[in-house]
């Protein structure tokens, strides 16, 4: 029996390569090896998108970059979050015996404190949303970015806290981070996010990867000087897309052999060259969005079965309902 592997990403913007390589490229890359349920996060993105038709629009988008890099609905169960409404039934029961100084203690939520921002409920509950979701399949591996393995702890607490209280009803899920990569950066040098506007869109057309690139800021040591490729901005990308000419560059970078400029331009070409196919590809997938539809609609029903089973089994630990 193949294991059960879960994951999702939120529809609240663009996709950039900070999402791929940190956590979606694991997604097609296990496909073979586990049963993969891979899913588009709409409850989540709630938290923060309150505009129904951009929603729409931003979960079909992120199906079809799904679909671009390259995992195969024959393979991987692909669905929308909200087509499985079990999950949000679980949240609640878990919400029941989760404890409001734990929940604080989330790096989101103290995030969103820090800068003041105003916190909605669904916001402080966000980790066990996403514990539900985790649990309800049972999943045993959970890939990500390592922003997101707290909240795969937070899943492992609440299973074994549930379990203590009621019985043993859900496994263990185990976090999977991609150890090489940790924390892509954008091209300010700080972690690439959407909310930070320094991303490389994943499926960027030429001029945009072209602004993006020569935008990195470097420091203003001249071509001959010596350069340190591990505080390099540029070299940072170049570690992601430049495998082929990586001895290279390092070598020129300690010898004083290369100006930034040069090095910029190497990035921008390997930087097309990964990202142009998956962009064509993106394109032909979203000649035909009732394709994409039918994919998500059919890995709906698989996912839900699953979750109703689940919470048949949870309903009666708990006792709700009475026949
Ligand atoms: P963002 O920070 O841009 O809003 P999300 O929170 O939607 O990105 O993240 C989606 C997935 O991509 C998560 O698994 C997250 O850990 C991963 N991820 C996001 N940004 C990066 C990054 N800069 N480096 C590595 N992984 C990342
Ligand atoms: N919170 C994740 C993110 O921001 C998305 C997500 C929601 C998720 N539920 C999940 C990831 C369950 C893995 C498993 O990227």
């Amino acid at each position: 029996m193949k294991k059960l592997l879960l994951s999702g990403v939120k529809p609240t913007g663009t996709v950039h390569i900070g999402n791929y390589f940190g956590a979606m490229r694991q997604f097609a890359d296990l496909q073979n090896e586990y049963n993969s349920f891979i899913f588009i996060a709409d409850y989540h993105a709630l938290t923060s998108v309150s505009d129904g038709a951009l929603l729409h629009k931003l979960s079909l988008d992120v199906a079809m970059d799904y679909l671009a890099i390259g995992l195969d609905p024959r393979k991987a169960t692909l669905f929308l979050q909200s087509d499985v409404p079990e999950v949000t039934e679980l949240t609640w029961i878990f919400n029941t015996i989760t404890t409001v100084p734990y929940l604080s203690r989330a790096h989101a939520f103290k995030d969103a404190e820090a800068k003041n921002k105003e916190v909605n409920v669904g916001l402080f509950d966000y980790p066990i949303l996403m514990a539900a979701d985790i649990l309800a399949y049972g999943a045993d591996v959970v890939p990500v970015g390592l922003d997101q393995k707290q909240h795969v702890e937070i899943a492992r607490d609440t299973a074994q806290k549930f379990n203590r209280i009621f019985g043993e009803t859900f496994n263990m899920p185990e976090p999977m981070t991609l150890e090489e990569v940790k924390t892509v950066p954008g091209t300010d040098g700080r972690k690439m996010s959407k909310s930070y506007g320094n991303t490389i869109a994943l499926f960027a057309e030429d001029d945009e990867i072209k602004k993006a690139v020569m935008s990195i800021p470097t420091d203003s040591k001249g071509v001959s000087e010596p350069k340190d490729p591990d505080t390099c901005n540029v070299f940072a990308l170049h570690k992601l897309v430049s495998a082929h000419d990586l001895p290279e560059l390092r070598d020129r970078y300690l010898n004083g052999n290369i100006g930034y400029k040069e090095s910029k331009d190497i990035l921008l070409k390997n930087m097309i060259a990964f990202i142009a196919p998956l962009r064509e590809r993106r394109k032909e997938i979203a000649r035909n969005p009732e394709e994409v539809l039918k994919i998500l609609k059919e890995g709906g029903v698989i996912a839900r079965e699953i979750a109703r089973k689940k919470m048949d089994e949870v309903r009666k630990k708990v006792g709700l309902g009475l026949i």
